[in-house]
């Protein structure tokens, strides 16, 4: 899509982070802009620092409760009669290791980072082939393309979002939708404040990689830009891009860094 004036942009996780800065930069382009996140207040502070808050709506939803998507999808789309762009990137991580770990902290980050992804673009999809154009993100990870220690349920919700991803584009290209997986490095934003430990409680504080990561504004215009560009994927980071091609070409290798990463 080479212009985003007019059209409606659809965004979760919108209450934080990336998904912020995403709005603030799509608001920037003209677009029409429905948010949601379960935080509504937070939605509310996104809208303020919009370009034109009367091009904003809010749609507070909670990505865990799939039975509540379809009438959120209904409303989505009569907010602004359609929509072009749906940008999947509500998302929690976890600080925890796989041997402290419940199976029940292990199923809630799959609820959201996968089902409640999956279950959204499902609804979506029949509006989108129907009109014969759309296009649809995720925000993955670099742990999307290999694991890391303390990520296990994390690395493996982003994992199978590729599974699911790659699969849906292959089969809609025809309907002339796109589909764009984006894996971030670290980037500066909430998400290891808000990561789940071992308990299933959140960690409650910064890890110094995420603190010393991109900032969300500098990753949020180069996201649009995969999507302008409609790329299948892109990877946005720092060292930790140069990772993927280590694990692809010299996987030994790969194996003996990312064991010594100090996990924090
Ligand atoms: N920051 C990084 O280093 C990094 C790197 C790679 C990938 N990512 C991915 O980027 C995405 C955004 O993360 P971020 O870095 O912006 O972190 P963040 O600041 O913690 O934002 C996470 C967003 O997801 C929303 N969210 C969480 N649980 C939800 C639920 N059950 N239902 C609906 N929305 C929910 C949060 O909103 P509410 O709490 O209001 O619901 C918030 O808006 C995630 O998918 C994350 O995995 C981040």
């Amino acid at each position: 899509m080479n212009s985003y004036q007019n059209k409606t942009v659809w965004i979760t996780g919108a209450s934080s982070g990336i998904g912020r800065a995403l709005a603030i930069e799509f608001s920037k382009l003209g677009a029409n802009l429905i948010l949601s996140a379960r935080n509504n207040e937070k939605l509310i502070e996104t809208r303020s620092l919009c370009e034109d808050i009367k091009l904003v709506k809010l749609l507070p939803l909670d990505l865990g409760e799939f039975n509540l998507l379809k009438e959120k999808t209904i409303e989505a789309l009569s907010l602004f009669e359609g929509l072009d762009v749906l940008i999947n990137n509500g998302g929690i991580s976890q600080r925890g290791l796989a041997v402290e770990t419940p199976l029940s902290v292990d199923k809630r980050i799959f609820d959201i980072n996968y089902f409640g992804t999956v279950a959204l673009t499902k609804e979506v999809l029949p509006y989108f082939i129907k009109k014969k154009s759309g296009q649809i993100a995720v925000t993955s990870s670099v742990v999307g393309k290999f694991g890391s220690p303390v990520r296990t349920a994390y690395a493996a919700s982003k994992h199978a979002l590729h599974g699911f991803y790659d699969s849906l584009r292959a089969e809609i290209h025809d309907y002339n939708i796109g589909v764009t997986i984006i894996c971030p490095g670290p980037i500066n934003t909430s998400i290891s404040e808000n990561a789940l430990t071992a308990s299933g409680d959140k960690q409650n504080k910064k890890d110094p990689a995420i603190a010393d990561g991109i900032a969300p504004e500098v990753l949020a215009k180069k996201y649009i830009k995969a999507l302008r560009k409609n790329k299948r994927e892109a990877w946005i980071g720092k060292k930790e891009v140069f990772a993927i091609y280590v694990k692809r070409f010299f996987p030994g290798l790969f194996a003996r860094i990312i064991r010594n990463v100090k996990v924090t």
